[in-house]
């Protein structure tokens, strides 16, 4: 089944929603700024466009969805004063998969905007004009005219993979017992895996070479390993290890099948640096202005809540006496629940989850707190 079916984040924003448990991806949003915000305000003085056309790849619905083009959009603004320029209009283009929570982005627009203004000393005339617009559909494909774009952004979004691997649902189950690469999978498990990262990251650039303009840029940031790493290597890969652990437990307790363990491949793949290095270059579509490997690490939650666009009594991020493993399994289940509930029924949920935090808890006993990632800043040339 094709990811777009049985994938969408939490919605909503009560407990368990993304908006209420993205707070890792907030960190990694925040960490990359620089890189972003250097690329837009690069590009605008080099074309200075009336209207700046932006889009947000995999958005999702959080606080995270507005924040980047929020800060692209102050950066050229200031750029604009330096060179006492009348700031462009900013379009800016919301993607997820249909599945997504649009209304919950949609509904927060009028507190936004207010937030905007009571937080911006800036003379009106030195403000651009925002609008919003949502593009459903998969990014693995064409969304939108040729040429229109001048700034792309996606974070936390491209090591969804657009399908489990076919290689893997081949008549037999060549996984058993895990949901991703495993010190305990074939090597042919690891292989599938990469040729279907191959297919779909060429088929994402070849999309947005036709989209974005020439000399437009983009800058994407995916969990991601270092050069000539084991993509099996626990460091990578223990948020699916943990959660398969959860699942053998409860196999062998009887409350989960274990045909259902075999049967189920998680949809994912964190590329290493050189393995994203040869698809940029053999597409040829762009040329390589950033490609950096960082961690994003839980101690960096407090302080980094990016912006509160959502009328929440509290906002995710806050982390108050939740130790990082809770943090993270939550997190964890605001973004693959739907997917694990329409596989294994509803039933397990609360106790997969359960058991998760502990087997994380012990995990970070032992291990830092942290998740790795590529960020890659493009010029389309
Ligand atoms: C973990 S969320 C990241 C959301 C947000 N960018 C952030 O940093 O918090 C990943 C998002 O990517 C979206 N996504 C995954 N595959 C996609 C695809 N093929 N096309 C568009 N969106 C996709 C998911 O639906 C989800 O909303």
């Amino acid at each position: 089944m094709g990811l777009p079916n049985v994938f969408c984040m939490n919605g909503g924003s009560d407990e368990f929603s993304y908006a209420q448990n993205s707070t890792l991806q907030s960190i990694i949003v925040s960490q990359t700024r620089a890189i972003r915000e250097d690329a837009a305000t690069e590009f605008y003085s080099t074309f200075f466009p009336e209207s700046m056309m932006i889009a947000e790849l995999g958005c999702s619905s959080g606080p995270n969805s507005l924040f980047s083009a929020l800060g692209i959009k102050e950066a050229v603004e200031h750029k604009c004063i330096q060179l006492r320029r009348s700031p462009p209009e900013f379009h800016l283009l919301l993607n997820d998969l249909p599945s997504n929570d649009f209304n919950t982005i949609f509904r927060s627009l009028p507190c936004f905007n207010k937030q905007q203004m009571l937080s911006t000393e800036k003379p009106v005339k030195c403000r651009g004009e925002l609008f919003v617009s949502g593009v459903p559909g998969s990014f693995y494909g064409r969304l939108l005219p040729s040429r229109s774009l001048h700034f792309v952004h996606s974070s936390s979004s491209l090591h969804w993979l657009s399908q489990v691997p076919p290689e893997l649902l081949d008549g037999q189950y060549l996984n058993k017992g895990k949901i991703y690469i495993s010190k305990m999978s074939p090597a042919i498990v690891a292989e599938a895996y990469l040729m279907q990262f191959q297919r779909d990251f060429s088929l994402f650039l070849k999309s947005r070479g036709k989209e974005i303009v020439t000399g437009g840029h983009m800058v994407l940031t995916f969990m991601g390993r270092s050069r000539g790493s084991d993509p099996s290597s626990l460091e990578y890969s223990y948020p699916w290890e943990l959660l398969g652990d959860a699942l053998t437990q409860m196999a062998s307790e009887g409350i989960v099948e274990e045909g259902k363990i075999d049967g189920f491949n998680a949809p994912y793949f964190s590329p290493s640096v050189e393995e994203v290095k040869q698809e940029i270059e053999g597409e040829g579509s762009f040329s390589i202005r950033t490609l950096d490997l960082f961690e994003a690490h839980w101690d960096e939650v407090r302080g980094s809540k990016p912006c509160n666009i959502y009328d929440y009594k509290s906002m995710a991020g806050d982390g108050a006496g939740i130790s990082h493993a809770k943090q993270m399994a939550k997190g964890v289940r605001a973004v693959v629940e739907t997917m694990m509930r329409s596989h294994f029924g509803e039933g397990i949920m609360d106790e997969l989850f359960l058991r998760y935090t502990e087997l994380l808890e012990d995990y970070y006993s032992r291990n830092k707190a942290q998740v790795t990632n590529i960020v890659i800043a493009l010029t389309k040339i």
